[in-house]
């Protein structure tokens, strides 16, 4: 399978989204202010979408209308989206290339964790679910979203709210659990080790 195609993250209900039309309405919805057009995240908390799950993208969008996750921008950003629009939209930022990473130094404690988990503490391994690089993968009941590369201070704030119970949308509160166990100093490692990551 040539690399490209991995930019393409549809599963089969996908084959009739046209990604231009996203396009536009990114634009039209205001969400290239923070996100960029091509998805790269213009600030530090606002994720770097670009070659993101489609799928991952539509379900984040559906939990903020819904109030299954909650944030005060992104939730009013949601609200007027419709299915259409969320497909749309899902389908640019996903076409996109893939988020990338500038790489920092190894921590130990990171990699460690990020490899083997530690199943002491109900900490399973990262890389089984999102992959070596966090590339993440797609399976047809819902993606492991794409984390290598993506912004450090994003996924320091996604861990702790998991942790805190403040998100609380993974199927089965699995992130709940796996982050439940973990220290400031062991988030702080992850998300600087996971942003460094460049995916291809
Ligand atoms: C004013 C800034 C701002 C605008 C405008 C904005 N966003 Fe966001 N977006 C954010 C922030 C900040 C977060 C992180 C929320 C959190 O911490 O839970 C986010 C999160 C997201 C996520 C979740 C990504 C992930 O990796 O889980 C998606 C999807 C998203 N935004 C899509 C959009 C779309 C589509 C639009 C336009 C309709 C939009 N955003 C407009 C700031 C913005
Ligand atoms: C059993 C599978 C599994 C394992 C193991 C796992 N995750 Fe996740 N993770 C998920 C799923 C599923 C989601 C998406 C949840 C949702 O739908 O919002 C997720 C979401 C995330 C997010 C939010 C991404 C975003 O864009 O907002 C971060 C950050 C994250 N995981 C980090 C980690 C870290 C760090 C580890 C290891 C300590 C880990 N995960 C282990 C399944 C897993």
């Amino acid at each position: 399978m040539p690399k490209t195609s991995l930019r393409w993250r549809w599963n089969y209900t996908w084959a009739a989204v046209i990604p231009i039309a996203g396009k536009h309405k990114v634009q039209t919805e205001n969400c290239q202010e923070c996100h960029g057009l091509l998805g790269v995240g213009l600030a530090p908390s606002a994720p770097k979408l670009t070659g993101q799950y489609a799928d991952y993208l539509v379900k984040q969008l559906q939990d903020f209308q819904s109030g299954a996750r909650k944030h005060p921008v992104m939730t009013a950003m949601a609200d007027s989206l419709t299915d259409d629009d969320r497909a749309d939209i899902a389908a640019w930022y996903g076409s996109n290339n893939p988020m990338q990473g500038t790489v920092v130094t190894a921590s130990l404690l990171a990699r460690d964790l990020f490899t083997r988990g530690d199943v002491t503490r109900n900490v399973l391994p990262c890389k089984s679910c999102h992959g070596e690089n966090g590339q993440g993968s797609f399976s047809a009941n819902g993606s492991y979203p794409v984390i290598g590369g993506q912004h450090s201070i994003y996924l320091r704030e996604q861990l702790r709210n998991w942790r805190s119970g403040t998100r609380s949308n993974s199927p089965g509160g699995v992130m709940n659990i796996i982050a439940k166990a973990l220290s400031d100093e062991e988030i702080e490692a992850l998300a600087n080790y996971i942003s460094g990551f460049k995916i291809f």
